[in-house]
């Protein structure tokens, strides 16, 4: 049995694919998709164009298809591993969520657009990834498209995200000029379209010794050529040295060139991804215990709830990162945080066509569980007397706010009750004003909002009137530190629900101000 687990667990490549929207996150995915087999032609995880869902629909879309579930984890088989690949949405569809996904992988792929670097939305998602220390591989793309200089490219993503970058490749040209990568790992070059570019229709060409093509060759002609060859001679001696460890503990980045969307580099990418990308490594519980993903117990924790279809049955599903053991259909488990037994044997898996019901998986898998209000988000279930809690998950410092109130007065029971576990849940946050105790919930992002306007609606038949209140700057102050007085019109005085105050600030101006006037006190935010 254990050497049965071993060699299942260690199959296992759980990672999620990080980028701004449009930096050709989806195309990629398809990508890898095809090659593993798990759909047949590109446009199937996301109808472009037409399938570019408006918000307002998301929730119809979700009852009708279950899209965006069975969009957000995909498995398949490729060469003898075992792919989860979880979805982390654009900006449309930002959240919470989002981030609590990165706490559900192994590792994580960015993805940045090559003419416009590193951007906004790939910021943000870096950090979390950077703070739990998982490998981050890069792949920068559209190269069929004049972007920046790639020197250029690996400056700034060094720069903005703190990381140490070692290029896996380099581009011979780009755009129309696009002839090839040098695969700087490999020993090889890679000629891009070579039934077009008239390079001897040879696709993957051999490097000497010297890093060089051996004898006659059309490309060698190519003051491209050239040029590559000088960047890579820089990099060798000035850049990064290759670290595998350093790969491992997520201090330094693979960087793989390529066109997603002309589907060159992407299987070289693939193919070296797996090799360094971890399988499933220990957990660490509340006690601080480290849970091997060998243990022949399962456990896991739930990471994220999904709102389901059917308003009818109140159903949700209920993501579970399998920590370890195995997980067969039917098995018993016990919810740590109530002590509660519950049979799991309404679960799913998720492909990327279809939703399948799971009857077997093993650490590193993801399943959900259909949830009629048993679960929350952070909740640890395990099998026997493994008996393990696992870490908290964090919280993050939500950016937007809303002031929410019922519209029916005679309603509040409904309207408190609603709040009060969809807040539970993870859903949205929840602040009160310090004197007049009104309602504000804060979010990472606007979608958070609207799926918790539907769901007070649809769920406890609470209509809300939500104000917005634009974006603010949440810091958290210390008990002792606060003298109400500190509070002024740019800067809004509130609890969270665990009654810490907090500033929410205006903008950046009136942070600083506050800084100034009060250069003793420390303001903290959260992830
Ligand atoms: P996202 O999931 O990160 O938001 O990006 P997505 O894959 O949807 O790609 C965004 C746009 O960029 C798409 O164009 C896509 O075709 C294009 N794209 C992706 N990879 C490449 C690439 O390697 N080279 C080039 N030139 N373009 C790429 P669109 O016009 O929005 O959609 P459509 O043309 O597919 O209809």
């Amino acid at each position: 049995m254990e050497d049965y687990l071993k060699k299942e667990v260690e199959s296992r490549k759980t990672f999620a694919i990080i980028s701004h929207p449009d930096a050709g996150k989806t195309t990629i995915t398809e990508q890898l998709l095809l090659f593993g087999g798990a759909i047949r032609q590109a446009g199937t995880v996301k109808g472009k164009k037409t399938g570019k869902f408006a918000k307002s629909d998301w929730m119809e879309i979700e009852k009708q298809r279950g899209i965006s579930v069975t969009s957000s984890v995909m498995q398949f088989d490729y060469k003898d591993k075992r792919i989860n690949i979880l979805d982390t949405p654009g900006h449309e569809d930002f959240s919470e969520d989002t981030y609590r996904t990165l706490m559900a992988v192994d590792s994580a792929v960015m993805v940045i657009d090559s003419a416009k670097g590193i951007e906004p939305q790939t910021k943000k998602l870096f950090k979390v990834c950077r703070m739990r220390g998982i490998p981050i591989f890069t792949f920068i793309n559209k190269l069929d498209r004049d972007g920046r200089e790639p020197l250029d490219l690996l400056e700034e993503l060094e720069e903005v995200l703190e990381i140490d970058s070692y290029p896996m490749n380099w581009p011979i040209g780009m755009g129309k000029g696009l002839l090839g990568l040098y695969d700087n790992y490999n020993k090889t070059i890679e000629i891009h379209r070579p039934e077009i570019n008239g390079l001897d229709g040879q696709k993957v060409i051999k490097l000497n010794e010297a890093g060089e093509i051996e004898g006659d060759h059309p490309i060698k002609a190519s003051s491209l050529y050239s040029q590559a060859l000088d960047d890579i001679e820089l990099l060798n001696e000035a850049g990064n040295e290759f670290s595998e460890e350093k790969i491992a503990s997520g201090k330094l980045t693979p960087v793989f060139f390529g066109s997603a969307l002309t589907n060159f580099g992407v299987e070289t990418f693939l193919n070296t991804f797996i090799n360094f990308a971890p399988s499933p490594t220990a957990h660490t519980t509340t006690s601080g215990e480290k849970i091997e993903p060998t243990t022949n117990e399962f456990s896991g924790f739930i990471f994220k709830i999904q709102a389901n279809m059917n308003p009818a049955h109140r159903d949700r599903i209920a993501f579970v990162r399998i920590c370890s053991g195995t997980f067969d259909r039917g098995i018993d488990v016990t919810l740590a945080r109530t002590n509660k037994r519950i049979k799991l044997s309404n679960s799913t898996q998720f492909m990327a066509e279809t939703r399948e019901v799971v009857q077997h998986a093993v650490a590193g898998d993801i399943i959900g569980l259909y949830d009629t209000g048993n679960f929350q988000i952070g909740d640890t279930i395990f099998e026997g007397k493994l008996n393990v809690e696992y870490e908290k998950l964090p919280q993050f410092t939500p950016e937007m706010f809303m002031k929410v109130n019922a519209k029916n007065v005679m309603k509040q029971k409904s309207f408190h009750k609603g709040v009060q576990q969809l807040v539970q849940e993870g859903a949205i946050q929840l602040y009160k004003t310090f004197h007049t105790e009104d309602y504000i919930i804060g979010a990472v992002g606007q979608l958070q909002f609207e799926v918790f306007q539907y769901r007070m609606l649809n769920e406890y038949k609470s209509e809300t009137i939500m104000t917005p209140m634009g974006n603010k700057i949440a810091r958290w102050i210390k008990p002792e530190d606060l003298d109400e007085n500190m509070s002024s019109s740019r800067n809004l005085l509130v609890r969270d629900r665990f009654g810490n105050p907090l500033f929410l600030f205006e903008n950046q101006f009136a942070l600083r101000w506050f800084a100034d006037k009060y250069p003793d006190v420390e303001l903290t935010s959260l992830l």
